[in-house]
């Protein structure tokens, strides 16, 4: 969007001769012609809570993502696997940093959004509050978690709002390598002993489910939807991205040779789309409350992280005093 400060007219407003734009009407204007805000722009205080909401919990999500798949970088069955798993874990605080930073952008710091997500006042996604029980869970959540959030962020990219919708778009290439490992992982467990093809089988048992889950409440229950539809942060329905999800998975889980546990999963050939069993939404909105198996688990290990990462930050912070004060003396 055209920055537009005041008294200025954007072009979107023009051909209402004698009135001054009023900065709603200017929003308004380029939110329908698909134009980007950008942070010096005028926008609604709605606007800016509901997108440092929903940035928040995605980039608390990012790097509460580390801690599950973290567990198993010391017991990768190979060099190989150790170091794809080691750049993915590295790739998800990258995320979590972009995302920050585009929160940033909106007038929020980092360290608030640090200290709402500690003290338990904002959200993660609840898909981390499960445990990584086997190896193959690490292949799971590859191909699932990852899948299901590319599935969500790719639309992203158009968001109306800029800075996030330009940090989604790094964000989507490298999600999408972290989908493919996840798939090659778990093909080579599934062609290999009986007892791997298992372990893979019993992964997708378990993180099925609840990747499901991650695209949201059913529409009709999805509070925050409709509104930031109409503000083009959100571009489909949380029902819409599901049903893509499902008929993305359905030929890739029989690429892998494995089964989607969902009995009533089948071709609907009059929809065009793949039919699919009821999700356990009381299972959904009490892991949401923090009684899932790993939530206690996922904030004390992230206020330890934190605690034990204040001396870099600390060290950080004097080291760019440091170097203004150096850059000062200088000129
Ligand atoms: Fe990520
Ligand atoms: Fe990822």
């Amino acid at each position: 969007m055209t920055a537009v400060t005041e008294g200025q007219t954007h072009p979107a407003a023009e051909g209402r001769a004698g009135t001054a734009p009023d900065p709603q009407t200017v929003f308004d204007a380029a939110v329908a012609a698909d134009e980007r805000i950008e942070p010096r722009d005028w926008m609604p205080d709605a606007y800016r809570a509901s997108l440092v909401r929903q940035i928040a919990q995605h980039a608390h999500s990012e790097i509460i993502g580390m801690q599950p798949e973290a567990n198993w970088i010391t017991r990768a069955p190979s060099l190989r696997r150790k170091a794809i798993l080691m750049a993915k874990v590295q790739d998800e605080a990258g995320h979590g940093l972009y995302l920050y930073s585009a929160a940033e952008t909106l007038g929020t710091s980092r360290e608030e959004l640090l200290d709402k997500l500690h003290a338990g006042r904002q959200k993660y996604s609840s898909i981390f509050n499960y445990p990584t029980l086997t190896w193959a869970d690490v292949g799971a959540i590859g191909w699932l978690v990852d899948g299901a959030a590319i599935t969500n962020q790719v639309p992203i990219c158009r968001c109306s709002y800029g800075p996030y919708a330009r940090a989604m778009v790094r964000i989507c290439k490298e999600e999408s390598f972290h989908q493919r490992q996840g798939f090659e992982s778990l093909l080579a467990l599934s062609r290999g002993t009986p007892e791997q093809h298992a372990m893979a089988q019993d992964a997708v048992n378990r993180w099925w489910w609840p990747s499901l889950m991650m695209f949201g409440p059913p529409d009709d229950e999805s509070s925050h939807s409709a509104q930031s539809m109409q503000w083009k942060i959100k571009r489909h329905s949380n029902d819409e991205l599901r049903q893509r999800f499902v008929d993305i998975a359905v030929p890739q889980a029989e690429a892998l040779g494995l089964t989607l546990p969902d009995p009533d999963l089948r071709w609907n050939e009059e929809r065009g789309h793949h039919d699919f069993g009821a999700i356990d939404w009381a299972e959904f909105r009490d892991v949401l409350k923090g009684n899932g198996p790993c939530n206690d688990q996922r904030i004390t290990q992230r206020r330890r992280a934190h605690e034990e990462g204040a001396w870099v930050r600390d060290a950080a912070a004097a080291h760019a005093s440091k170097h203004r004060q150096n850059q000062g003396e200088a000129a």
